[in-house]
């Protein structure tokens, strides 16, 4: 069991159901087009001490990525293996061969021969299990260190188990004070499956809640940094996006304080099912 005592600064990270180590704080790059400005966040995160990266093929910022990766590695001298690199696969390479070929893809881009985590983008119906197949391929293999999925809702879940030889050991979902994903959390937690927030600032659509910003001040913090904080302490791993040097700083500066009880109290009273992308169960892409 994992309590966010475990999680102490930018580098904790816990096991995921296989024994490998998931960092609980990572950098994002969704809308980060491909070019300098992809290549210097990842840089510059790397620098400051991020070990997790999560992109996907959709982005179209994978060889961006790959390049401020390995500018990160020459100027810090870490090793390859003290990142966690996350990419997913997409809508239209879901299927048993596609699927194969769209990891060798993301590979070249990134100019690296492993993924720590590969997950199945979206849950498009008739196609997901098939794909699972192929990321248990490359899983038993040793291509891969980890495979997930995201934006799995407990019922995909389910029909994904009925068939899967490997349980995801990640589910990526959007997840924030207004959307707070109990059901899928619990059933998660039930079956060793890591549950990471994406959009964890909801876009920066909560920076002006009147809750999160008390609760902020109280703190002498953040609303961003009260969120991601938040995330730690209800045991989601979380990626928030920044290609800016002092917000990468800022999201990553959430260690060395915590919520208390009525702070809890408080976010937990803000959950209304609002998202700020599409509905797992309704996406026409
Ligand atoms: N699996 C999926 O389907 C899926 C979907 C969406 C996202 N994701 C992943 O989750 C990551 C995070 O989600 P997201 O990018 O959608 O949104 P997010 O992290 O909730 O918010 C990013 C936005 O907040 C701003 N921001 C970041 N830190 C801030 C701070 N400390 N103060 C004020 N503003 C701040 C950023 O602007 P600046 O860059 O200008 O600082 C950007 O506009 C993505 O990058 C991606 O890796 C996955």
């Amino acid at each position: 069991m994992t309590t966010h005592t475990d999680i102490y600064n930018l580098q904790s990270a816990s096991p995921l159901a296989n024994g490998v180590r998931m960092p609980w704080l990572g950098l994002g790059v969704f809308k980060v087009p491909e070019g300098a400005e992809a290549a210097n966040a990842v840089k510059e995160a790397i620098v400051q001490g991020y070990r997790s990266i999560d992109t996907a093929a959709i982005y179209d910022n994978e060889t961006s990525v790959g390049a401020g990766i390995r500018e990160a590695l020459a100027e810090t001298g870490l090793a390859r293996e003290a990142l966690f690199v996350t990419s997913k696969v997409w809508n239209a390479d879901l299927g048993y061969g596609e699927t194969l070929a769209a990891y060798e893809t993301s590979l070249r881009k990134l100019g690296l021969d492993y993924l720590d985590l590969y997950l199945i983008h979206w849950p498009v119906e008739g196609k997901y299990k098939v794909a699972w197949r192929a990321l248990e391929k490359l899983y038993a293999e040793g291509r891969v260190k980890a495979i997930g999925v995201s934006n799995f809702h407990v019922h995909h879940l389910e029909d994904l188990l009925q068939e899967a030889t490997v349980v995801p050991m990640v589910d990526q979902v959007e997840l924030h004070p207004r959307l707070q994903q109990p059901e899928l959390r619990a059933y998660a937690a039930e079956r060793g499956i890591r549950i990471e927030a994406w959009s964890p600032l909801m876009q920066g659509g909560l920076l002006d809640d009147p809750t999160l910003t008390a609760i902020a001040s109280r703190n002498g913090k953040s609303v961003a940094q009260v969120i991601l904080r938040w995330d730690l302490e209800i045991g989601v791993a979380t990626i928030p996006k920044s290609t800016r040097a002092h917000r990468i700083a800022e999201n990553a500066d959430v260690f060395g304080f915590s919520l208390t009880e009525e702070d809890h109290r408080l976010i937990a009273a803000m959950d209304r099912g609002e998202r700020v992308g599409p509905d797992p169960d309704n996406f026409d892409f």
